[in-house]
């Protein structure tokens, strides 16, 4: 598929990566440090830190860059405010990508209150409390500082997934708080853009990653209902198998650090039916590009890809449960 990327021009920025220690966060560091940036990361768990700032280090293009980490649940409204603020250097980039829901698949019925509340917190608020601590940093440093010879370039950018664009019974934790992930970054877009001006201007992206290895979509391949791996077409995939349709996280950051870098709202990616389930969802976001691709592709799913896969979804559904009895 044709893409729509730009050049990332990462030499000297600081990034912070919330949810930088592990999965794909951490290979985002690894591509954003190869490509010169001083990286920032977030997480909670102090010995996975550890380790991620060892890989991130390894992968810097000079030892003069920073790597740092934070440890801190980022999904609380205050600790995440305090450890944001009081980091010693303003970012020019903040990722959030922590997130998923590897303890959490299941149905509706058979999920635990609690488990809502714990992917809330997890996809949602560990994204929103961030992203505004960052933005008020950014207006504030504005206000007291001069005027740049060029606006500097802030953006923010979220981590969502291809589950907010279709879907998937067993996800249903999730794409609750994706779809949330999105609309707060649909909004926030524009919000953002009413302190761009002389001094900064402001970005928001949000990723619709389609599905990509890392340990915790292995664990979350063992707790999803059959259905949902049927509906998926991994159902009773191996490991093999699924490294056959699958790209690894590493391969997904490199293609993701490319791809903001176009500065387009939503990040799709490469293969087809993440664009295509794109070009079916847009409604009111803004088209990638010039919009050529997305509306070509809209009409193709619209009338006649997604007609036939919700006719195929819907048969798999009905009845599903009660065959079980
Ligand atoms: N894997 C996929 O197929 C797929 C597909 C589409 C979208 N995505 C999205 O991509 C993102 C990364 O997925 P992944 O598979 O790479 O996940 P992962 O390996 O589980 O990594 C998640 C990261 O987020 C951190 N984290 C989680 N909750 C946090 C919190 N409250 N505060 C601070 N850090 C937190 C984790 O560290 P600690 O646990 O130590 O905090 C870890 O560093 C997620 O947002 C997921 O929804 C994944």
């Amino acid at each position: 598929m044709p893409t729509m990327a730009g050049k990332a021009d990462l030499q000297g920025k600081t990034v912070f990566v919330i949810g930088g220690s592990g999965g794909l966060g951490q290979e985002l560091c690894k591509v954003m440090a190869a490509q010169g940036a001083h990286i920032t990361v977030f997480a909670r768990k102090r010995h996975l830190l550890d380790e991620a700032q060892k890989n991130i280090a390894a992968s810097r293009r000079d030892s003069s860059q920073r790597i740092s980490t934070v440890a801190g649940d980022m999904g609380v409204a205050t600790s995440a405010r305090t450890l944001i603020t009081s980091q010693p250097v303003i970012p020019d980039i903040l990722y959030c990508v922590a997130g998923g829901v590897p303890d959490d698949c299941g149905y509706f019925l058979d999920l635990e209150p609690q488990a809502f509340e714990r992917c809330m917190a997890s996809n949602y608020y560990s994204c929103l409390y961030p992203a505004q601590a960052v933005l008020k940093w950014w207006t504030e440093d504005d206000a007291k500082s001069g005027t740049p010879l060029i606006p500097r370039r802030r953006k923010i950018v979220f981590m969502n997934s291809t589950a907010t664009l279709v879907p998937l019974p067993g996800y249903i934790a999730y794409t609750g708080t994706k779809a949330a992930q999105r609309a707060l970054a649909d909004t926030l877009r524009l919000e953002a853009m009413r302190y761009s001006g002389p001094k900064s201007t402001y970005t928001v992206q949000c990723v619709f990653a389609h599905n990509f290895i890392t340990p915790t979509f292995l664990r979350e391949q063992k707790m999803k209902p059959e259905l949902t791996k049927r509906i998926e077409g991994t159902s009773g995939a191996t490991l093999a198998d699924l490294e056959k349709e699958i790209p690894h996280a590493s391969q997904v950051a490199r293609e993701i650090v490319e791809d903001v870098a176009s500065e387009d709202f939503a990040v799709v990616g490469r293969q087809l039916i993440p664009q295509l389930l794109w070009a079916n969802m847009m409604g009111t976001s803004p088209k990638r590009g010039w919009g050529i691709i997305d509306s070509l592709l809209a009409i193709l799913t619209i009338f006649f890809v997604w007609p036939i896969n919700q006719r195929d979804i819907q048969k798999k559904c009905f009845g599903d449960a009660l065959n079980k009895q």
